[in-house]
């Protein structure tokens, strides 16, 4: 989603700034823009589409400034053109504003402010925060972004610079990221670490009512009544090689194909097999507390969502709590049934997903004790929970979620043997699943040796307009994950189902036409799927089938085959997901669609 940088120091800020957003193009967004203090005023460029848009108007005008703030911009407010782009301009153009949320009021304050004279250009929320701290101005920028704050409802992460305040950026955070980076000389301000990574490891983040005033010598955090914060300065240790491609054509391979050593990660010194148990330092919660629990809700979004239906299902089996599973953006807005006896999990792989954000305030506001199983270090959730698990699989890129994915899985894996050994699971039973959960790195890369099987299905299908993913038990999350990888990167409509749910509807849509994926290891429902795998080949739709053993009952009813290796039953998905990360890969690729930036996703979605 939108991305912002800021720069004060005393180098041109103008290729920095530029460079920035480069790092930030990985999140969505459909045009940028910059403003830099040029010689006493602002000046500000600004393009749709592409950064290098942005690059070619600067080259036909340049600019250059050592104080400046640049945007990429997702649309919420307006269409994706030149003037609805960010930063936005005040009537005098003295003060210049990027911003990342919603501001829900600015239908009123837009009223308002043009009754007293303001004239808008843009049909942008983000706008009326220009002019009304231009209203506000006296003779300090903070003080009147205080005052400009004061009147707005909604969310945002926004940063300014003012020609008759000129040596400093203002900064100010409610609902979307946020953060300090600390150089020598030189700071800057960020929406993700990404964007300056190069140029400091140094990082403070601001929390929601924060603001910072930022300068080349330092910075100041406060809350919006002026009183000052002490904030903790974080090292990032994760290096930029991270965020590169490392050789590989699109960032969605390199992550699919890292997953040998992103499990691996998340596992490391946490699966103890001597005692079938596991270690996880982070939960913030005592054995009597693991213990009282009676209820579990897990919420997130997308991908993240479909991880929380696996993990339902192995807490339910192997630790026997009742377990639901929510969307994070209805979860927010229902009366749910929570009490002090609930432990809410919350995964997501950015951390700042705004309505499992939101959700997981409610569920605390309501009692809940909350679990963070979240990839982004330092993010909002990981900040906010009780306690977590952090994924450690290192940070993910390509908008389509592959290797979050598979460690969110193990995560759950994990907890669940933490739940489970502490109640109804044997230490013989805990062995077999950690055993499982060590052979599980070698297996992916099995996989992955033999990804050009999987290339050779993709291109029979590369014109298909339509798929079906049918999976069962713990595979049936698996397909709707298979079914979300392929719609969000390939634009082809796909479903996923439970397999013998498909009689109940989508079977009138099986003909020759229709791809049907089975998601179909040999485990405890195998024979059940046989049955409906039959009964697709029936109809003579195409059969892509998952398997994990040569299967003599599958005999002629299916076209194309891929084996994975076998594990347990809970632990399949982390195995079966592979191969449709890599279908969905190799037939957005082979389309020559923008693999890393689908149209219209945005990484990490801070809206409701
Ligand atoms: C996955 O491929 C998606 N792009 C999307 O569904 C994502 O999983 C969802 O937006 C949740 O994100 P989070 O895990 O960062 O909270």
């Amino acid at each position: 989603m939108c991305g912002i940088v800021g720069y004060v120091g005393s180098r041109n800020g103008t290729s920095l700034l530029v460079d920035g957003l480069k790092r930030l193009e990985y999140r969505g967004y459909d045009s940028a823009g910059v403003s830099l203090m040029d010689g006493g005023g602002i000046e500000t460029r600004k393009a749709k589409g592409k950064i290098a848009m942005l690059e070619a108007a600067i080259g036909s005008m340049p600019i250059q400034g050592n104080v400046g703030i640049a945007h990429t911009r997702w649309a919420t407010h307006g269409p994706p053109n030149e003037c609805n782009a960010h930063p936005h301009h005040d009537c005098s153009g003295t003060v210049s504003v990027v911003h990342n949320g919603i501001i829900e009021n600015y239908g009123p304050l837009r009223a308002m402010l043009k009754k007293t004279g303001h004239t808008f250009v843009s049909d942008t929320d983000t706008e009326v925060l220009a002019h009304l701290i231009e209203a506000a101005f006296d003779d300090n920028l903070e003080e009147a972004v205080v005052d400009a704050l004061a009147l707005v409802e909604g969310t945002y992460g926004i940063a300014v610079i003012c020609s008759r305040d000129p040596d400093k950026i203002v900064a100010a955070r409610k609902g979307s990221p946020l953060l300090i980076g600390l150089g020598e000389g030189e700071n800057y301000i960020a929406s993700d670490v990404a964007a300056i990574l190069q140029h400091t490891r140094h990082v403070v983040y601001l929390d929601d009512g924060e603001m910072a005033v930022v300068t080349r010598t330092g910075y100041r955090v406060m809350d919006l009544n002026a009183q000052t914060i002490k904030k903790r300065v974080n090292r990032i240790d994760w290096d930029l090689d991270k965020i590169e491609k490392g050789g590989y054509e699109h960032f969605m391979l390199k992550e699919i194909f890292e997953q040998p050593q992103t499990i691996q990660n998340t596992m490391r010194g946490r699966s103890v097999d001597e005692d079938g148990f596991s270690k996880l330092g982070g939960l913030n919660l005592s054995r009597e507390e693991l213990q009282h629990f009676d209820h579990i809700i897990i919420t997130a979004c997308g991908t993240s969502w479909h991880s929380a239906l696996i993990g339902k299902m192995m807490i339910e089996e192997h630790a026997r709590i009742r377990c639901e599973v929510e969307y994070a953006s209805e979860f927010r807005y229902r009366n749910p049934i929570v009490s002090e006896k609930t432990l809410c999990i919350v995964i997501s792989q950015s951390g700042e997903t705004a309505d499992t954000l939101a959700a997981m305030r409610e569920a605390k506001r309501r009692g809940a004790k909350t679990l963070g199983l979240v990839n982004q270090v330092g993010s909002t959730i990981a900040r906010e929970d009780d306690g977590g698990i952090y994924l450690h699989a290192g940070p993910e890129i390509g908008v389509a979620s592959t290797k979050a994915f598979t460690s969110q899985v193990v995560a759950l894996a994990l907890l669940t043997l933490k739940l489970g050994r502490l109640r109804t699971m044997s230490v013989v039973q805990g062995r077999v699943v950690t055993q499982a959960l060590e052979k599980l790195p070698e297996q992916i890369q099995n996989i992955l040796d033999r990804a050009g099987e999987i290339e050779k299905i993709a291109a029979a299908f590369t014109d298909a307009t339509n798929f079906l993913y049918l999976g069962r038990g713990f595979n049936f999350p698996v397909a709707l994950e298979g079914a979300l990888k392929l719609k969000e990167i390939s634009y082809i409509h796909a479903e996923g189902y439970p397999a013998a749910e498909m009689k109940h509807g989508p079977i009138a849509l099986i003909d020759a036409d229709m791809p049907v994926v089975f998601i179909a290891p040999h485990d405890s429902v195998f024979d059940k799927v046989v049955s409906n795998v039959q009964e697709v080949k029936a109809r003579g739709g195409r059969v892509i089938a998952i398997t994990s053993r040569d299967e003599p009952s599958l005999d002629g009813k299916i076209d194309y085959e891929f084996r994975i290796p076998e594990t347990i039953d809970m632990l399949n998905p982390v195995l079966s997901a592979i191969p449709l990360q890599l279908l969905a890969y190799y037939i957005a690729a082979k389309r020559g669609l923008n693999v890393d930036q689908p149209r219209n996703l945005a990484k990490s979605v801070t809206v409701e």
